[in-house]
């Protein structure tokens, strides 16, 4: 799919102050820093859209980009940061946990893992969550500029390996710096939005 616009839409806490009406939606969701931001602000080629730090925990609240006037992308606030109170943790907890039972209108979730380590205890936790609710997980391995293109296969493998994956799922090496991996993120938008508005 070709990306023609991108906007910021608007900025949700809880359910109530989710866009109303029946726009279809992919949401993005990864631990804290895993680079869920910068892989938005690619994919929608507008540098700065979404707000990125070097610092974990940057993005605390839901926010709705409005892509090509026709569907929004999700940013989430980033599970697994260890350096926030425990209440802090239990509200993002919840707001993610919230946004992702209650979406009527969400069409896919993407996970996002960091190309270069083996997934942790929350990267496995959140995949067999969105395996119960969708068939198919796509999972973007961020950061893939980080090792050099020999070491692709190995670590593919240890993902692989660690989530015990299902042979549907489809995973893609990417890189929020060199666009590895980009095009082929907008395509499987394009057929998860076509796929969803034939039904
Ligand atoms: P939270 O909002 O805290 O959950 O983080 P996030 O997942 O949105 O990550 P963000 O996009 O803010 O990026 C975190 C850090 O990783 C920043 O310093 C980015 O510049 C860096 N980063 C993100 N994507 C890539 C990438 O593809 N390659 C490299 N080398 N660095 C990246
Ligand atoms: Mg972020």
């Amino acid at each position: 799919m070709k990306i023609k616009t991108a906007e910021y839409f608007s900025t949700a806490v809880k359910q109530d102050q989710y866009p109303s009406g029946d726009m279809l939606e992919i949401a993005i969701v990864g631990r804290s820093n895993v680079g869920k931001s910068s892989l938005i602000n690619k994919i929608v080629n507008r540098k700065g859209l979404a707000r990125i730090s070097q610092q974990p925990g940057k993005t605390q609240t839901i926010n709705f980009y409005l892509i090509n006037n026709a569907f929004y992308l999700v940013d989430l606030p980033g599970y697994g940061f260890a350096r926030v109170s425990q209440q802090v943790k239990k509200t993002w907890g919840k707001m993610i946990e919230e946004y992702l039972h209650k979406r009527a209108n969400l069409v896919s979730v993407i996970q996002l893992i960091d190309f270069r380590h083996p997934p942790t205890k929350d990267d496995l936790q959140m995949y067999h969550w969105l395996k119960e609710v969708q068939s198919q997980v796509i999972i973007a391995c961020t950061k893939a500029d980080k090792i050099s293109k020999g070491q692709w296969q190995k670590h593919l493998k240890e993902i692989k390996t660690g989530l015990q994956a299902d042979p549907e799922d489809i995973f893609i090496p990417c890189s929020a710096l060199t666009g590895t991996g980009i095009e082929e993120l907008r395509h499987i938008f394009g057929q998860l939005l076509s796929i969803k508005s034939q039904r």
